[in-house]
């Protein structure tokens, strides 16, 4: 895959997954509209994480990404985006400081409004409607107006992600993030039960060392990775008229950025080697994830890395593992392999979501805790195996008390889930059980660190 690439390239190819618009004009005049908005993320944001990628890609970090399915116009709140936000870092402290490692913070925010269907209709009783492709598109009531899809709902997205993404950096770099507020993040709610407990005990923890560090001069003063964080935004490049319009020329460069948001990845339904989803991101220099369920061949794997990766740059190209608890350990094995032997620098990170998606026998799409957790350990044990670094995570989460995953020690069950069960695409994580998979995930990551640190040294 090569030839001249332009922002329109991907036009020429066929698009998946993709709304049909009654009213053409409409939908140009919004393109045009968007095209002359300031960018949403600065070219040298996303060269940063390029390179805390690279990092990740050498073994020396670790990437976590989490937020929502969809983002929608109806929660859009300050209070969600904050909570959300607040269990991201919690669940990366639990990390670095359990397993002593540099955490990748990238929300699942700010962006993530384009949803791939199984179907491009939805029938129900005798009535067929376009099926809901995300708050970007057309909108989720069963409704035949409400489901033609309305360019107008481009910028109303990016008036959303601009406003979110203005929070986002108003929190890591303001205050918000400094480690001496660790206990603050602990949601009222999450407080009281085992995690939060669990938290409240680290947390502690941590302050002894921040007072052991201020006595030896280290302070937000002289360090002020202890008072601000760095946070990346991402979401699925599926809507290319969106990202076509938000791309740019880096003045200090010269290259090409989609600056919708820091990273964008390909979803599992559009990866077509020669379909205009990955001619479309070949040629964005931004950092790229691309998922790869259980249908990915390890010889068509190998030909998106060299399309989308040619020149092998370590945290150009995150591959996102999503192949379900019960396949991970048969399907993953061979494109870590085929990885390795034709010597791509990738970073490797699991979705142990989107593989373990059910329906409940009353009627709601949604996920196990435990087996959930068994697709981080299956995908932990293959690179073990192979001698490759587990390098991160991609989550499904919230950080507002929802009913949409069962399990976990709050012990959700199929019967609870009506309770508060809000999402607009896929179940998430609430903020407890999220906290909760990130202890489980820091004893193991801290167990590879200690057993398998030799191993990693040896594959590099
Ligand atoms: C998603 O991340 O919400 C999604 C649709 O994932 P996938 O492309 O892996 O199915
Ligand atoms: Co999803």
């Amino acid at each position: 895959m090569s030839g001249k690439w332009a922002p329109q390239s991907w036009r020429g190819k066929e698009v998946r997954q993709v709304p049909v618009y009654p009213d053409a004009g409409k939908l140009a005049r919004a393109e045009e509209t968007l095209a002359n908005y300031p960018p949403l993320v600065f070219a040298g944001e996303a060269r940063r994480l390029k390179e805390h990628l690279g990092v990740v890609a050498e073994g020396k970090a670790f990437l976590l990404q989490g937020g929502d399915c969809a983002e929608s116009f109806a929660e859009f709140h300050a209070n969600n985006i904050r909570d959300t936000f607040r269990v991201l870092l919690q669940m990366a402290v639990v990390l670095t400081f359990g397993a002593a490692c540099p955490v990748v913070k990238l929300g699942r925010m700010a962006g993530q409004f384009a949803k791939p269907r199984s179907a491009p209709t939805e029938v129900q009783g005798d009535i067929e409607l376009p099926s809901y492709r995300g708050d970007i598109v057309n909108a989720i009531e069963f409704d035949a107006a409400a489901r033609v899809p309305d360019p107008e709902r481009l910028l109303r997205a990016y008036n959303q992600s601009a406003a979110t993404l203005n929070l986002l950096r108003a929190f890591a770099q303001g205050g918000f993030a400094d480690l001496h507020k660790v206990h603050q993040w602990n949601l009222q709610f999450v407080a009281s039960s085992p995690q939060g407990q669990r938290y409240e005990a680290l947390a502690g923890r941590i302050d002894e060392a921040l007072a052991f560090m201020e006595a030896c001069g280290i302070t937000p003063e002289t360090a002020p990775q202890l008072r601000e964080t760095d946070f990346y935004t991402s979401h699925e490049a599926l809507l290319l008229n969106y990202e076509q319009a938000l791309t740019r020329v880096d003045s200090l460069t010269g290259q090409w950025y989609d600056c919708s948001a820091h990273l964008l990845w390909l979803g599992d339904r559009t990866r077509q080697l020669d379909g205009a989803h990955v001619e479309f991101l070949r040629g964005v220099d931004n950092p790229l994830g691309m998922k790869c369920g259980p249908s990915l061949e390890p010889d068509d794997l190998l030909r998106l890395i060299e399309a989308l990766n040619p020149d092998n740059v370590p945290g150009r190209l995150t591959l996102i593992a999503r192949m379900g608890a019960d396949s991970v350990e048969a399907k993953l094995p061979p494109l870590v392999r085929a990885v390795q032997r034709a010597g791509h620098k990738v970073v490797w990170a699991c979705d142990p979501m989107h593989g373990n998606t059910v329906k409940a026998s009353t009627g709601y799409k949604t996920r196990a805790f435990d087996r959930i957790l068994a697709e981080v350990k299956g995908f932990f044990a293959v690179h073990r195996a192979e001698g490759s670094y587990a390098g991160g995570l991609h989550f499904e989460m919230t950080g507002k008390d929802v009913t949409e995953c069962i399990g976990g020690a709050q012990a959700i069950s199929e019967a609870s889930l009506g309770d508060r069960y809000h999402t607009h695409c896929d179940p998430r994580l609430n903020a407890s059980q999220a906290l909760e998979l990130a202890f489980l995930i820091a004893e193991q990551l801290k167990e590879e660190r200690e057993n398998g640190a030799g191993q990693v040294a040896a594959a590099s």
